[in-house]
């Protein structure tokens, strides 16, 4: 191993670099071994990939996600922060993601009380929008996997459970599309143009669907939110929009990539998908050790409140870490064969939806999505195989994230 390999760079952990893109663990596991605490002065963070170390970051209710708190240095994470409009009050232009409390506890507890009990009380609708994505599906040709299904689901489950006006379901798709180039912290001015179109058209449709809500209240999570709000929920009608434009962006292309990673994989590994299809009680645990072994985001990070040790190295009060998810879902300090896919193991819990108080909002949704559309897409078609199992996989290239553009199978 050369010392140019073990060079800590966050650039080195996206898909420029195609040794990542590949396999991003032949990348993560040297570095890990050598380095599990390495610092990035051009991006200005510390890259932490142990389980141990991640989780106690993670935890920390001392640490910070609003960008302005970090240290000069930290260009990836001020430049964000720093881009946001002075006169209006930060809880009406970022999502609760980027907010510390006593805003991100004031607008998360409605937002999650409200959101749960939704998600508790879905799975007929999720098992509908899912069948009526296998029923388009013509088995006679080959066909691509992402297109037809992963892409589909997660948009229009979040709709039905938002409370999408059927004739507005168009326009919402092609808006959700657009807010997700969000994501993407490299994206080209032409791209930032479509952004801000669809997230003012969402702004503006979701101000529109509140006040509906409010003279006449339907069956969903808009309308709950409202009712919470008249009840003396403190949060106002910006900063809901705010965060159901968050919804959106944090939810379909990760459950698009969680749904199409996890098919891959069980194409990949018959005798895996043998066992789910014996016993359809497995879904959950097949969902979680998805999530470990090809979770669709990479990392998360935290600024430091405080003066602290991680790992062994003194990380200072307004410095940035970053968690590498990913690295840490594979420690062999703290996974059996982490470099296997087995649903049936017994494994400790992952980190794929991060930890602590920004714990990821949608995972119980996460989960009911994955665990519904991969069970009945392998039950439907029980001997769906890739076009060429060999072709390298079409990989996105949004950094931070791990799905794929394309996947031809056939039934
Ligand atoms: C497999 C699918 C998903 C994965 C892997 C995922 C992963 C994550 C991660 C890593 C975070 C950051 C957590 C942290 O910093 O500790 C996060 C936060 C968040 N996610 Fe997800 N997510 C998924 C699905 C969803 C869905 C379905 C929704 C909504 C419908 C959603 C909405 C959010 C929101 C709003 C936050 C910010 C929470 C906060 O800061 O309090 N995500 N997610």
């Amino acid at each position: 191993m050369s010392g140019e390999d073990l060079r800590a760079s966050l650039i080195a952990l996206t898909p420029m670099n195609p040794a990542y893109q590949r396999d991003p663990h032949a990348v993560l596991r040297p570095l890990s071994h050598h380095c599990p605490v390495a610092r990035d002065d051009e991006a200005g963070t510390f890259i932490v990939t142990r389980y141990a170390d991640a989780r106690r970051v993670l935890i920390d209710r001392r640490t910070s996600r609003d960008g302005m708190k970090a240290e000069e240095g930290a260009h990836l994470a001020r430049r964000q922060a720093a881009q946001l409009p002075t006169e209006i009050p930060r809880t009406e232009v970022v999502s609760i993601l980027q907010l510390d409390d006593p805003d991100h506890t004031r607008i998360r507890r409605p937002l999650q009380r409200a959101f749960h009990a939704r998600v508790r009380t879905c799975r007929p609708r999720v098992e509908a929008v899912v069948d009526a994505a296998l029923n388009a599906i013509d088995p006679g040709q080959p066909f691509d996997l992402m297109a037809a299904y992963c892409v589909p689901i997660p948009v229009e489950a979040i709709a039905v459970i938002l409370g999408v006006d059927h004739e507005r379901l168009s326009d919402f798709r092609t808006w959700s599309e657009g807010v997700i180039l969000g994501l993407n912290p490299f994206r080209s001015p032409e791209q930032t143009a479509t952004l801000e179109h669809c997230r003012a058209a969402l702004h503006a449709y979701f101000h529109e669907v509140i006040a509906a809500r409010r003279d006449h209240p339907c069956d969903d999570l808009i309308s709950d939110m409202v009712a919470l709000q008249a009840e003396g929920a403190d949060i106002n009608e910006d900063e809901l929009a705010v965060n159901l434009i968050a919804l959106l962006v944090g939810g379909n292309l990760t459950t698009t990539d969680l749904i199409g990673n996890g098919a891959r994989l069980l194409m990949l590994n018959p005798r895996e998908r043998d066992k789910l299809l014996a016993d359809p009680a497995l879904a959950p645990a097949l969902v979680e050790e998805v999530l470990r072994y090809e979770g669709p985001v990479d990392m998360t990070q935290r600024i430091m409140g405080e003066d602290v040790v991680v790992g062994g190295c003194p990380v200072a009060a307004r410095q940035v870490v970053s968690t590498v998810l990913r690295a840490a879902n594979r420690d062999p300090e703290i996974f059996e064969e982490p470099d296997r896919f087995l649903i049936d193991a017994k494994r400790p819990p992952h980190l794929a939806f991060g930890g602590g108080s920004h714990i990821c909002i949608g995972a119980p949704l996460a989960r009911l999505e994955g665990q519904i559309a991969l069970l009945k897409l392998f039950q439907r078609f029980p001997e769906l195989r890739m076009v060429d199992a060999d072709a390298v996989p079409a990989w996105r290239t949004l950094p931070f994230f791990r799905g794929m553009e394309e996947l031809m199978v056939t039934a």
